[in-house]
């Protein structure tokens, strides 16, 4: 997954048009969008059901983009094989899901993905200090995992200003990413603590079809943050 650019910009596809998911994928990717952000949710972790593997394949052929996969589920461990097989370029799991992280991570890596550890917003940074070397990408939950559209909470900021400094002091080539209500005002913010990588749901496809738009914006307010521009 190259990160070429240095902000990350993933649309989560839970907000697409689901009975035209190809075609939304493929206008995110001529949008701009950096990463596919796909949201498999199992109705025990969180209290909404989407997609799995299947819908997994059947996007890896609408797009060339790294297929960015959270898995908002119980035992995740399962579904692993069946992820990389479909074509997901990384998979993030919920430490609340994952009393053996490491293995997990590892495991993960050894079929070749990205290995991403989630946090819910009531969970401390202390729950993955210990893992963050086993760990390519770390994704900070700024809503409660469940659904799309929910409102930003503020209160995570200083926890992904926490994970920046802890990234920072161990010179680990780890991920920042950001996920729940993110928007041009609170992409800045979020950058500003420390993400670099963005996910954009509700944002995003509500804009339909000026995804372009959309996606400039929020990559707009990222940059003014990271060049010290934040109004
Ligand atoms: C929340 C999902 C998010 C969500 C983001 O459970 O993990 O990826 O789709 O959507 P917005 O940007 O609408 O909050
Ligand atoms: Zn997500």
């Amino acid at each position: 997954m190259g990160t070429a650019r240095q902000l990350v910009i993933a649309p989560s596809i839970l907000s697409a048009d689901f009975g035209r998911l190809a075609a939304e994928v493929a206008a995110v990717e001529a949008a701009g969008a950096d990463w596919i952000h796909v949201d498999v949710m199992d109705g025990r972790f969180v209290p909404n059901l989407t997609i799995g593997p299947p819908v997994v394949r059947a996007i890896r052929k609408a797009t060339r983009l790294p297929l960015d996969v959270h898995l908002m589920m119980v035992e995740p461990e399962k579904y692993f094989d069946a992820f990389a097989e479909a074509g997901a370029d990384g998979l993030s799991v919920h430490i609340e899901a994952c009393p053996h992280a490491h293995r997990a991570l590892q495991h993960i890596r050894d079929l070749h993905m990205r290995a991403g550890i989630v946090l819910n917003p009531s969970t401390s940074e202390e729950a993955i200090r210990y893992v963050l070397p086993a760990a390519d990408l770390v994704l900070v939950m700024s809503v409660n995992p469940g659904f799309g559209g929910q409102s930003f909470l503020h209160d995570v900021l200083p926890k992904v200003a926490s994970i920046r400094k802890m990234i920072d002091a161990a010179k680990l080539d780890v991920v920042l990413e950001i996920d729940g209500g993110i928007d041009e005002e609170t992409a800045g913010r979020a950058v500003l603590a420390g993400a670099r990588a963005l996910v954009a749901g509700n944002a995003i496809f509500s804009r339909r079809p000026d995804y372009k738009g959309a996606i400039d914006a929020i990559r707009a307010a990222g940059e003014a943050a990271l060049e010290g521009r934040l109004k």
